[in-house]
């Protein structure tokens, strides 16, 4: 298999490696990288697990091809938490206790940070749409929902 380079910054970190030609950025973010945050469920588009954003644009990482994310930033949900402090989605699922398991959960944060930043006070309804490409098997949705809603609540609060 030949290998391409490919160089993108990571959570702020400038990173460049070479994966194997055609490999999807799950892959490369997992097996070269290390970050073990995104998931790999399904590898087909269906889970969600795998969601991080490139550009800040929510994307299904088993989808992508690496050697597309060029010159990219790439955010996981290990880069969340700021300075160790954890990100309010991050303390607003332990808090509610919308991780179980915890196999969505990455997946699940990067869905909800992606709403949060285009929406900062969503309703229900908007969590619900969000968090609709991602499944989960053990929480039955609602405490991620109501930690969503919590996040939005206490993102405002500090902007207030
Ligand atoms: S692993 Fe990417 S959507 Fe399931
Ligand atoms: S917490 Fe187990 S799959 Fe969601």
């Amino acid at each position: 298999m030949p290998k391409v380079p490919v160089q993108f910054t990571l959570n702020g970190e400038e990173k460049a490696e070479f994966v194997d030609s055609g490999a999807t950025l799950l892959k490369a973010l997992r097996d070269k990288i290390g970050d073990h945050s995104p998931k790999g469920g399904c590898h087909q588009g269906t889970c969600g697990a795998c969601s991080v954003l490139v550009d800040g644009e929510l994307k299904l990482s088993c989808l992508v091809l690496a050697e597309t994310c060029q010159g990219a930033s790439v955010t996981t949900a290990a880069g969340l938490a700021e300075n160790g402090v954890l990100h309010p989605l991050q303390r607003a699922f332990i808090d509610g206790f919308a991780a179980q398991c915890g196999f969505c959960t990455p997946g699940m944060l990067m869905a909800a940070k992606s709403l949060l930043d285009r929406v900062p006070n969503p309703t229900r309804d908007d969590v619900v749409e969000a968090i609709s490409g991602n499944i989960c098997r053990c929480t039955g949705y609602e405490p991620i929902i109501q930690a969503v809603l919590t996040a939005a609540r206490a993102n405002s609060q500090n902007a207030a």
